[in-house]
């Protein structure tokens, strides 16, 4: 396994839609340990595959990082179904976006469609902050960042900040 490294905002890539995975094979068995271990690592929640800066419709997550233990979930081809209500998620950050959290809204329920990492259909509800967790990296998926979905004025306090932090740099 290895560390890849985690594009950030505002590289480009982040923007790309992924492609739809069609065989389950060694290099996206490989792909998905090498991105666990980069999650854990950062540490995060989650991770898609084109935080890596590889555009293939593939996430990671483990909302149950308690006491040391993992329950790495994994769901290639990942896409909501159907959502319902509103939920504010509170202080949300990302490993592309780093050094920012901020109040995001979202779906309050979502149903998820996807393939496990053994190829098997995965269609399942999602509730909470687990439901929060599916949202922000199936908008990876999608080309989309937590910062597209907040405030105009919010995302150029982001921008002025992230400008200053390049010029000192
Ligand atoms: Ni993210």
């Amino acid at each position: 396994m290895s560390i890849l490294e985690i594009v950030t905002y505002p590289d480009k890539r982040l923007r790309r839609i992924s492609k739809p995975i069609t065989n389950i094979d060694g290099s996206v068995q490989k792909m998905i340990a090498d991105m666990a271990e980069t999650m854990y690592k950062a540490p995060g929640l989650g991770l898609a595959a084109i935080q890596v800066g590889i555009d293939q419709a593939l996430i990671v997550y483990d909302i149950d990082q308690s006491e040391g233990k993992h329950a790495l979930q994994v769901l290639i081809n990942p896409r909501i179904v159907e959502a319902e209500g509103e939920f504010l998620s509170e202080n949300e950050g990302c490993l592309s976006v780093p050094d920012f959290r901020t109040d995001v809204k979202r779906y309050a329920r979502v149903l998820v469609e996807g393939v496990d990492a053994d190829g098997n259909p995965r269609r399942f509800e999602a509730d909470g902050f687990h439901a929060l967790v599916l949202q922000h990296e199936i908008d990876h998926v999608n080309g989309k960042l937590f910062i597209d979905r907040i405030s105009a004025l919010k995302r150029e306090l982001y921008k002025r900040q992230l400008r200053k932090k390049l010029k000192k740099a």
